[in-house]
């Protein structure tokens, strides 16, 4: 008999089906399809030939492909008995549960006493599918690999999009051709990473950023991910994501997947990073107050470091406050004996060398300039060279002689007496002081990963904002070290990058975009000469750059001339009065003809508003701009564009592009397909083109 189920938004339709009780396919994922659909007919047409050299039939490729089944590919699970034989599961259906846009399928091995649970919703506004897979045994076994329910990947395209990067290098596309055999990417740092976001693209022939068919996948979990894109010999392929393998350290009875986050797009890539953009921004991170306008940042890192001196920086909090800054940050080097970074991390005590009354005087004085208080931690992390690793020395992660991490171990999560240390240490420097703001380090990967350690970490934010629900709480690990959906459901911003260096963020931020919404990325206006970098840019590119996210400023403000004191201010105000429409925006990565242009349209919800950031990253090799698309806009509408920065022209550009000049109206037709033809500029600048629905 066949059974089929199906789950349905107003772009995409998924079908599940099985027959002879065995683990269902995915047999149809793709635009939605009619409600008249025959399913059983479907099954039947998904089904694929038989020729010489093969079996006699072809093995499914199901949610959890097994071995049992002569599955060609990975299995999508591998399990152990605790004497280490092992385990071969072959699943029979159970059950299946169907609520509006979730189903949950239950399915049994009655020979080796497992439950394999697989459940998939689907989000009708963001057009988000979140599946998640669990397994359940009678009796303890080790877990080597799960996957989150497996799809077949489309065969008509011979692209796959994996993230990498480093420190200061974050969200690096790597495009791939699909061939015979297993693309792997396997993150066993431990953390989320720099170097292997969990995010996934595939293009169908054709797709851009704007148009065509794509599907795209993003695992939310923060202990690290292992991605498999396998092509079959039959030429059919498979994508199984779950966590890094073997990160399970003891036998249990219970072991579940992260969520997979997965979604089609008919219309390019942009469809599928408006989707992530939506479901993180409205589903997965909570908003202590939503109705509160993200504040402008103040971080005092690159300003002093690890030299605190209060009225030091009170002058600097004073200056960033003029400057517009709402939310003044105190980064590391405020406790414990932290005068460098050998030292003193766990020793969550105020640091009475450096505020010998406490944190109190430089709140009340940043709280006197209208401003909100924010302060570093990071928890998960312990110098040896501290107290609390000489009072405490097995509360250190892995061995004694493992190799450090900016000088540092890692405390182990499992414990609950290092979670309730913490605890005690955090909420105590949290309700001595008015802090509504923390941003919460993690600068070195584990000795080796370890899925309880995520949990630990998971529980201990859990547990703090639970009791500190006004607290909010900035994700940074050396920069862009963690940042994924399991993270920023217990907090509101990711630390991008540790590169202020606005070109390095400019490309970040727009591949950053096919997940992340602008509301929770954080970008700073970093010194005039990039620290990390090297590199001097102006002031006005820096500035622009960090407009297009959740603005802060993290140079000292005593370098700043007065002009750029100006171009910083009249910026802000910019971002002040277009922040809230803009944080509700789409992020739109543009389709640039010219490879130097980084380009992007922020178009609000209800498509009445839009601002184009078109960054010049390099020299043209042509002589003149070439027009830029637009996308998303109705062509039969008119809108007025207009450039903000005209004043950013240059004496070298010699002709009259009438945008130079004064605003002007076209269709959304015109804006589409023959683009906007903007002024010479140098490279390391940005035009911005603010345009309004007629
Ligand atoms: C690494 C972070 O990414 C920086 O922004 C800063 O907070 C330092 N750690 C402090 O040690």
């Amino acid at each position: 008999m066949t059974i089929c189920w199906r789950l349905d938004d107003s772009r995409q339709t998924i079908v599940l089906g099985s027959e002879k009780d065995h683990l269902p396919e995915v047999v149809y994922w793709g635009p939605r399809l009619h409600e008249d659909e025959d399913l059983d007919v479907l099954f039947e047409a998904h089904s694929i030939d038989v020729t010489g050299g093969m079996l006699d039939q072809n093995p499914e490729l199901s949610i959890c492909p097994e071995e049992t089944r002569s599955f060609p590919g990975q299995p999508g699970l591998v399990v152990r008995n605790t004497d280490g034989s092992p385990l071969l599961p072959k699943f029979c259906f159970k059950k299946a549960i169907e609520n509006e846009n979730e189903l949950e399928l239950i399915y049994e091995d009655q020979q080796n006493s497992f439950t394999y649970n697989a459940t998939f919703k689907i989000d009708e506004i963001t057009h988000v599918i979140t599946s998640f897979a669990n397994i359940t045994a009678s009796r303890p076994i080790y877990l080597q690999w799960l996957a989150a329910p497996v799809v077949p990947a489309p065969q008509n395209g011979e692209d796959i999009i994996d993230f990498s990067g480093r420190w200061c290098g974050e969200f690096q596309l790597n495009r791939t051709k699909w061939s015979p055999g297993i693309r792997h990417r396997e993150n066993r740092t431990g953390r989320t990473g720099h170097e292997h976001f969990p995010g996934l693209i595939l293009p169908c022939y054709g797709a851009t950023n704007t148009s065509g068919h794509a599907y795209a996948f993003h695992y939310g979990w923060s202990g690290g991910h292992r991605m498999i894109a396998e092509e079959l010999p039959d030429g059919r392929r498979q994508i199984q994501i779950g966590n890094a393998s073997q990160i399970e350290i003891e036998p249990k009875m219970k072991f579940e997947s992260g969520p997979l986050y997965s979604t089609f797009s008919d219309n390019g890539i942009n469809g599928c990073a408006v989707a992530f953009q939506r479901h993180a921004r409205d589903q997965i991170v909570s908003w202590p107050k939503p109705e509160n306008p993200r504040p402008v940042h103040y971080n005092c890192w690159e300003a002093v470091y690890f030299n605190h001196d209060l009225e030091e920086l009170k002058d600097i909090a004073k200056r960033a406050s003029k400057l517009g800054a709402e939310r003044f940050v105190l980064d590391d080097g405020w406790f414990g004996s932290r005068d460098d970074d050998t030292q003193a991390l766990s020793d969550w005590e105020v640091d009475l060398r450096k505020y010998p009354t406490g944190l109190t005087p430089l709140i009340e004085y940043v709280h006197s300039l209208g401003m909100g208080f924010g302060i570093w931690f990071e928890p998960e992390m312990i110098n040896p060279n501290s107290d609390v690793y000489r009072a405490h020395p097995e509360w250190a992660l892995g061995n004694e002689d493992q190799i450090l991490g900016r000088h540092q171990m890692v405390l182990n999560m499992a414990l609950p007496e290092v979670r309730s240390y913490l605890f005690e240490r955090i909420s105590t420097i949290l309700s001595d002081n008015a802090i509504d703001y923390i941003k919460w380090d993690h600068n070195r990967v584990l000795p080796m990963p370890d899925a309880a350690q995520t949990r630990g970490s998971y529980a201990l934010l859990d547990e703090l904002r639970q009791t500190f629900s006004e607290v909010e709480i900035e994700s940074c690990a050396s920069g862009g070290g963690r940042i994924d959906f399991g993270i920023l459901k217990r907090t509101q911003r990711v630390w991008l990058s540790d590169s202020n260096d606005a070109l390095e963020r400019l490309l970040m931020q727009h591949n950053a975009a096919i997940f992340l919404p602008s509301v929770v990325t954080g970008s700073h206006v970093g010194p005039r000469k990039c620290h990390t970098s090297g590199r001097e840019l102006d002031i006005r590119f820096r500035a622009w750059v960090a407009a297009q996210r959740h603005l802060g400023f993290e140079m000292d403000p005593r370098e700043l001339t007065v002009e750029e004191m100006k171009v910083l201010r009249d910026v802000t105000t910019w971002w002040k009065s277009n922040r809230d429409w803009m944080f509700n925006a789409d992020i739109l990565r543009l389709d640039s003809a010219d490879s130097s242009v980084i380009a992007e349209q922020q178009l609000s919800r209800d498509g009445d508003r839009f601002v184009v950031f078109a960054g010049k990253a390099t020299t043209s090799t042509q002589i003149v701009p070439r027009p830029l698309e637009l996308t998303g806009l109705n062509p039969n509408s008119m809108y007025q564009i207009e450039l903000i920065n005209k004043e950013d022209c240059l004496g070298l550009s010699r002709g009259n592009p009438i945008l130079k000049y004064k605003p002007i109206k076209l269709s959304g037709s015109y804006l589409m397909n023959q683009g906007i033809t903007l002024p010479w500029s140098f490279p390391e600048s940005m035009w911005v083109l603010e345009g309004k629905l007629l």
